[in-house]
């Protein structure tokens, strides 16, 4: 194994700042583009618990400082999600927002694919509705 590879997706993609940056820049965008409106109206008014949320899961989630669990215990994502109705209009205005704030951020192609692949298996396993 080559020694990039043993390095986990939060190190390769820079740690905690380029993480922060990420997070702050995906609600940004849900918050400002239309494309991501059924999602937005789902949230809170104020996003800033929303992102600090996020961000602290997707810390541990990738391999950094598992700092979710160390604040409010195991995440149970889905049983989380269960309130909000969400249907495959809804994963995909999640994944928009992801994408496009990945986009911005630069990342090899190779930790890029995986990255989106594991979002979108994340966020279809979050869908609650048929549709
Ligand atoms: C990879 C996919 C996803 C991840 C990693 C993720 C992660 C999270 C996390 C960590 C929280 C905070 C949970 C808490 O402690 O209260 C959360 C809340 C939430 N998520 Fe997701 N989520 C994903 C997909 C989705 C999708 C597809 C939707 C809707 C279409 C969604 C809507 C929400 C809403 C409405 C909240 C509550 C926000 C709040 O109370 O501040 N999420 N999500």
């Amino acid at each position: 194994m080559s020694e990039v590879n043993q390095l986990t997706p939060y190190q390769m993609l820079g740690g905690d700042a380029v993480l922060k940056q990420l997070v702050d820049r995906f609600y940004q965008i849900m918050d400002q583009d239309p494309k991501a409106a059924e999602v937005r109206a789902m949230h809170p008014e104020d996003l800033t618990v929303s992102a600090e949320k996020l961000y602290m899961f997707l810390s541990g989630w990738m391999g950094g400082p598992d700092l979710y669990i160390e604040k409010y215990g195991h995440p149970m994502l889905r049983a989380r999600h269960m309130p909000f109705p969400i249907d495959s209009q809804g994963r995909d205005q999640w994944m928009y927002c992801m994408l496009t704030a990945m986009n911005e951020v630069p990342m090899e192609d190779a930790l890029r694919l995986q990255l989106e692949q594991a979002f979108f298996r994340t966020a279809d396993f979050m869908r609650n509705q048929d549709a």
